[in-house]
């Protein structure tokens, strides 16, 4: 990773335009996680002891471009960030002229998203935006999968173009996980769909010394093993895929540990009975909804025995109880382990707060779209924008 880095520079003074990631949720106007709020103030916070101009630039959601929406206006979010910041931030509506701020002071412009060619990373919008600055700041991890207007045009033509401390964060520890971690590791991906994690199961064997699958991903794993799956969610298409992935593990000594039982239900509702069957003894009818407990005790054990843990996706449908628990007591154990754990996604840090684990697993990505698109060892394509705005 060679860029530079925004503590690397004397700030005082300079226009500095920072790309953040404030995509939060909003539910009728209330931010109900303000996490990735939270993790981009320690970059704000060094700007403004710096005295520089600071300019945020932020989306919300995917509204049309062109046309403004209030549902996916960023009011809501500068109202938090001024309480966080314990200083008032203003929310610029029109800011692609020109944007009025002091030494020290902080405006929010409004979501880049409205603006014709932000998606399709348009060379004009790019220019307009990197006009604004004496210096650039990419601190939008979350969407530094993204090949934007003002996560990469705009890198290429501001005068100085570098990292924040959250996106450099990010980047070290997931460099460190995939390229130099302590052993064994162990990653534990869960989700519906194989098909969506083919890469990252590809890129992780490669890397780990176990990998524990578990949800629709498990099912497909279980099928190509030859396992009845019932009526559960799995991916026929895929089995081949499967199958290729655990003679590959097999190849390389990595263990690929399935499920030896299973909650099963005929159905998935709050009212489904839930009963705990041998994984190969799984009814036509049946679907198989969370990993047993014989099984549980087996992956708490390899986990216990860790020293790095990447978590990615629940094991089990945990939002309804009886198809919880494994997802609870797995989520647990990485808690508890002391090896240095690492999680990402919409689920798993859902899960990680409905359980109240956040304080105890060592690192949490803000990531989503992009912690995924890092592990399957693909380029990110803002952060090679600044690596070539370096080399200009
Ligand atoms: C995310 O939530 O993953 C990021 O903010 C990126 O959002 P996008 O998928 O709408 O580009």
């Amino acid at each position: 990773m060679s860029y530079l880095k925004m503590t690397d520079l004397d700030l005082s003074g300079k226009r500095v335009l920072i790309r953040v990631d404030l995509n939060v949720p909003i539910k009728k106007g209330v931010i109900t996680n303000d996490k990735r709020i939270q993790a981009v103030l320690p970059t704000i916070r060094t700007a403004i002891k710096a005295n520089a101009r600071v300019m945020l630039m932020s989306h919300l959601g995917r509204p049309k471009e062109g046309v403004f929406e209030e549902q996916f206006s960023l009011e809501p979010v500068v109202r938090r960030l001024s309480e966080l910041l314990e200083q008032s931030v203003t929310l610029v509506k029109d800011w692609l002229n020109g944007v009025d701020v002091e030494m020290g002071q902080v405006v929010l412009c409004e979501n880049v998203r409205f603006n014709v060619g932000e998606k399709a990373n348009d060379d004009e919008l790019a220019k307009k935006m990197a006009s604004l600055c004496d210096v650039y700041i990419n601190d939008a991890f979350a969407t530094a999968h993204r090949k934007e207007a003002s996560t990469c045009g705009v890198a290429k033509y501001a005068p100085i173009a570098c990292a924040g401390v959250l996106l450099d964060g990010e980047l070290t520890v997931l460099n460190k996980v995939m390229k130099n971690p302590e052993r064994p590791v162990v990653a534990i991906v869960g989700g519906s769909k194989v098909s969506t994690k083919l890469a990252l199961l590809g890129s992780i064997i490669k890397v780990v010394d176990c990998l524990i699958v578990g949800g629709g991903i498990a099912n497909t794993f279980l099928a190509a093993e030859g396992h009845p799956i019932g009526k559960s969610l799995y991916e026929p298409n895929f089995i081949d895929e499967a199958a290729r992935l655990i003679e590959e593990a097999k190849e390389k000594g990595v263990d690929i540990p399935l499920p030896s039982d299973v909650v099963v239900s005929d159905q998935l509702s709050d009212e489904a009975e839930a009963e705990v069957v041998l994984a190969d003894q799984v009814a036509d009818e049946e679907k198989i909804l969370d990993v047993g407990s014989e099984t549980i005790k087996a992956f708490k054990k390899i986990i216990k025995n860790a020293k790095t843990i990447l978590w990615n996706g629940p094991v089990g449908v945990f939002e309804f109880e009886q198809f919880s628990k494994g997802t609870k007591e797995l989520g647990k154990a990485i808690a508890e382990s002391s090896a240095y754990s690492v999680a990402g996604g919409g689920d798993t840090i859902a899960a990680i707060d409905k359980y109240g684990l956040t304080d105890d697993i060592s690192y949490i990505s803000t990531g989503g779209g992009a912690f995924l698109t890092y592990l399957e060892g693909k380029t990110l394509p803002a952060v090679e924008a600044l690596e070539t705005n370096k080399e200009d």
